[in-house]
């Protein structure tokens, strides 16, 4: 849907809180996934290195901007239905995706890209699903977090659960990551989506 403000030429369909905080969000994971490819984390002896304390500080704040985001989606009167992201408590929704599987199983089969549909259930069920992903990494690691610092587990990761949570979802945050960053460009590349159409600040 295009925007209703007549300032600006900006069409889009996501509202400006959830184009920032998506924003802010997007580089706060990649900070997190390339400082933990070289951190040295903590253990019983010492506290980590300066790259692990970028991944502990960025880490809280995409736990900020991923709890803000979840906020807005719930508040926002423009954008994706909550519905839409999280399809598995509604056997309507669920059946809409089924047949939306269908598509792009049929279309990937023909080794093609299907329309980009802003309506469509599986990409924002995807999405739905990578913002639970994205949350449950945040939440373990924020608990880690404040366990260590009310003095309750010594820094060290290994035995808490906390970290065996977020050490075994680690890798399907990249493969987030890679998938929904390459389809959106790819999209864009091939001119059936614009990127601004999230990456863009303007009112
Ligand atoms: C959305 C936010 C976050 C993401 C995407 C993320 C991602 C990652 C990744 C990819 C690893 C490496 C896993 C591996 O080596 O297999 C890791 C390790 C770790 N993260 Fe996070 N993280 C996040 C937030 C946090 C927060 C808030 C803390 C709190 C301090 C934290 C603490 C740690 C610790 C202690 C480790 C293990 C370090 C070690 O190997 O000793 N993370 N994280
Ligand atoms: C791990 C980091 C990221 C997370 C957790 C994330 C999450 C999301 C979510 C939940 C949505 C749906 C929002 C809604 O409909 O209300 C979305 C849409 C979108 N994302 Fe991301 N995103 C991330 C990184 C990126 C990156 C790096 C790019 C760019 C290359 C990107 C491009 C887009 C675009 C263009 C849309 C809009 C799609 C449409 O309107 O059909 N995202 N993202």
């Amino acid at each position: 849907m295009p925007s209703t403000d007549h300032n600006t030429n900006l069409q889009t369909r996501h509202n400006r809180a959830t184009r920032l905080l998506h924003a802010g969000l997007a580089l706060a994971i990649v900070t997190q996934l390339l400082t933990s490819l070289q951190m040295h984390g903590p253990d019983d002896v010492q506290a980590g290195d300066i790259l692990f304390q970028v991944h502990r500080y960025s880490g809280i704040s995409a736990t900020v901007l991923a709890f803000g985001l979840w906020m807005t989606i719930l508040l926002r009167s423009r954008g994706t239905d909550l519905g839409a992201l999280l399809p598995w408590f509604s056997g309507r929704r669920l059946a809409a995706l089924g047949r939306d599987i269908k598509v792009y199983a049929g279309a990937a089969l023909k080794l093609r890209l299907p329309e980009h549909d802003p309506e469509a259930a599986l990409p924002s069920a995807i999405h739905g699903l990578g913002l639970v992903l994205i949350s449950a990494m945040a939440a373990s690691g924020a608990v880690y977090f404040v366990q260590v610092a009310l003095g309750l587990h010594s820094a060290e990761p290994d035995g808490m659960i906390a970290m065996t949570v977020h050490l075994a979802l680690a890798n399907l945050v990249w493969a987030y990551l890679i998938a929904h960053a390459g389809l959106a460009m790819l999209h864009h590349l091939l001119r059936s989506m614009r990127l601004s159409t999230m990456w863009a600040f303007g009112r």
